[in-house]
């Protein structure tokens, strides 16, 4: 297919992302979580134009976006009382759920595989817009595949203008960082992907017993958990503990990602602090940002990530720099 060349328009305007939609072309919309990169769910032809503008391969499936968990029933043969009961407390919000797929979704959307992805957001531009449109969107990250996820309508410019007609700009994403994705297998309840509705607040919920297979790196269910996701073009190392401080003699060029505020900080480091108080929901909004502006910066050649306390999203945040740090392994 021969590529077409668009002038990238950012605007808040429903109806003229609505139009190029409905023309089958891919939107940039904002979510809760990240910017998606939105087409017809429903239509082959706008799919593949997702998968080709992101240099996505194939065998990586899509989130289908819906309004609401009546609007999910018309691609799900079945919606399990315990996922149901999941889709009634968490949606519309950052909560993915694996469903088994009506024929109605192309499998181009699935990968081949049986069950659909459903998520709705809450981000309320898009959902405005899924209001609007008499089709649900299909929607990966809007970024070019295995890099890191653009949480404002600016990084996506940045990376795919020319390449899209317009992008819906919904301001900076709330949450920062993607949905956690959930389905069932026999009687457990899956956790597929670490993301923005933390385990304990799952837990919470059910009863049930969960199984976290997102550390697995080689798990067909959902190649998003590859270990090299998310990971900025720059070398990022995990810092193993605040007592020794990497030294810009030791490191030229050194690029320091802190979760929170410290007394004291090695010299003639670029630091960027992630939450000034340590709050974890501040630091998953950050997250990303923060790992494009090391990527871009000319004074950074290194970056040391310190995690964050392994809990809440403090998981998905520390799931996301093991990925990024994966890549140099
Ligand atoms: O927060 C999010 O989930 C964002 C926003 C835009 O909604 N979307 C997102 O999409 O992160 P993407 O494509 O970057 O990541 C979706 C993940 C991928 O790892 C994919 O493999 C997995 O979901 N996935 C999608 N459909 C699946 C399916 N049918 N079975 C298993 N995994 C699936
Ligand atoms: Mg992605």
């Amino acid at each position: 297919m021969s590529e077409t060349f668009f002038h990238t328009q950012i605007g808040a305007d429903i109806e003229e992302a609505a139009r190029w939609l409905e023309a089958g072309q891919c939107v940039a919309i904002p979510t809760e979580t990240v910017y998606g990169l939105a087409a017809n769910a429903l239509e082959p032809a706008a799919v593949v134009r997702i998968f080709e503008t992101k240099n996505r391969p194939a065998f990586d499936p899509l989130i289908v976006h819906v309004l609401d968990a009546a609007a999910a029933e018309a691609y799900a043969e079945a919606f399990p009382p315990l996922l149901r009961r999941l889709a009634g407390r968490f949606w519309p919000g950052p909560l993915t759920i694996l469903l088994p797929k009506k024929a109605i979704v192309p499998d181009l959307v699935t990968s081949g595989l049986a069950r659909v992805a459903l998520r709705a957001p809450a981000h309320p531009l898009a959902r405005r817009l899924l209001a609007r449109l008499p089709f649900p969107l299909a929607a990966p990250s809007a970024n070019p595949f295995g890099y890191v996820s653009p949480t404002t309508a600016q990084h996506v410019y940045e990376q795919l203008q020319g390449k899209i007609p317009y992008i819906l700009d919904g301001g900076p994403c709330a949450v920062g960082i993607e949905s956690t994705i959930v389905g069932t297998e026999d009687d457990a309840l899956v956790i597929y992907r670490l993301g923005g509705v933390p385990i304990e607040a799952i837990e919470k919920e059910v009863s049930t017993p969960l199984v976290v297979r997102s550390h697995s790196a080689s798990n067909p269910a959902a190649p998003g958990m590859l270990t090299t996701h998310y990971a900025p073009r720059k070398r990022l190392l995990l810092w193993p503990s605040a007592d020794h401080w990497p030294t810009s003699a030791q490191e030229p060029k050194l690029g320091l990602l802190l979760f929170q505020r410290r007394q004291q900080l090695p010299p003639h480091t670029r630091c960027i602090v992630l939450s000034e108080t340590g709050d974890l929901a501040e630091a998953a909004q950050n997250l990303f940002a923060a790992l494009r502006t090391f990527d871009s910066a000319d004074d950074v050649e290194t970056i040391w990530a310190e995690q964050c306390p392994d809990t809440g999203l403090g998981r998905a945040i520390n799931d996301r720099l093991r990925r990024a740090a994966a890549r140099m392994a």
